[in-house]
């Protein structure tokens, strides 16, 4: 499927669908708290995005059960909310969120540590997120997509972090997932030509051990190999002439 080109009428939806999605995300990240269960997280996003007057993309996305993809600790992505799972002072926890307004999708991911954690695992947090703006120095008309890539790999792995290799990013717009998938990490070739009006949601996931992951038996929820932690941080990200722009974190956002 070829990449598609936003007119300036859907680059103004898909604003609009990103910076509500930013809203409820910095809206999770206050309420996080230890004793919180990922079921309450997953609710207060729904009700959120709905009190918008939008639906949540993930809800039944190929069989998925709920609005946010709670993963805590060495759950990469995709975990499941549950009454029972409680977040602990120690943990991390990565929320991954979007939603569709006037038809148009947004998808972002942040992780926030639960208390005092781990100086390691504040820097695995601090360098995925890093990743990410590392990636996007090559967000630009005339880049090619594995510019980006290759960027959020050196940079991770300079740390001695595992780059997770089952799972990228991708373009976005009327479907959460269109073309073109966005490794972050080196594959073969440049990868196509970025032009503007591309809409592309960049997500580096970074292990702070090995880069190998499973799925667990529910089907969705993916671990890291060693049981050690992950992270995950993404944002939707508009290709300009210019520097990007990067629609879920609209000025004045937390990041
Ligand atoms: N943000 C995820 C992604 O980019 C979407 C989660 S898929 C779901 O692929 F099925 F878990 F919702
Ligand atoms: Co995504």
């Amino acid at each position: 499927m070829a990449v598609s080109i936003k007119s300036e009428h859907e680059i103004e939806l898909m604003r609009e669908s990103c910076r509500l999605l930013s809203i409820v995300h910095d809206e999770l990240g206050k309420a996080l708290k230890p004793g919180m269960s990922t079921w309450e997280v997953d609710k207060l996003g729904e009700e959120m995005i709905r009190s918008f007057g939008c639906t949540p993309n993930f809800l039944h996305y190929n069989g998925y059960p709920a609005s946010i993809c709670v993963s805590v600790n060495e759950e990469v992505v995709h975990g499941i909310p549950s009454k029972k799972r409680i977040l602990r002072e120690g943990d991390i926890v990565s929320l991954d969120a979007g939603l569709i307004y006037k038809g148009y999708h947004s998808d972002a991911a942040r992780t926030y540590g639960i208390g005092t954690i781990d100086p390691k695992v504040q820097q695995l947090i601090d360098v995925t997120k890093q990743c990410f703006f590392e990636g996007i120095k090559y967000a630009k008309a005339g880049c090619h997509l594995h510019d980006i890539s290759l960027a959020i790999q050196q940079y991770a792995e300079s740390f001695g972090f595992g780059v997770v290799k089952d799972m990228v990013g991708h373009g976005i717009g009327k479907q959460l997932h269109e073309d073109p998938q966005i490794p972050n990490y080196k594959t073969i070739g440049r990868g196509i030509k970025l032009r503007p009006g591309m809409t592309l949601a960049i997500e580096p996931m970074i292990n702070l051990g090995t880069w190998e992951g499973k799925t667990l038996k529910d089907g969705w929820t993916f671990v890291t190999k060693d049981g050690k932690p992950s992270a995950h941080y993404e944002n939707t990200v508009l290709i300009t002439e210019g520097e990007p722009e990067i629609l879920t974190l609209p000025a004045g956002a937390v990041r």
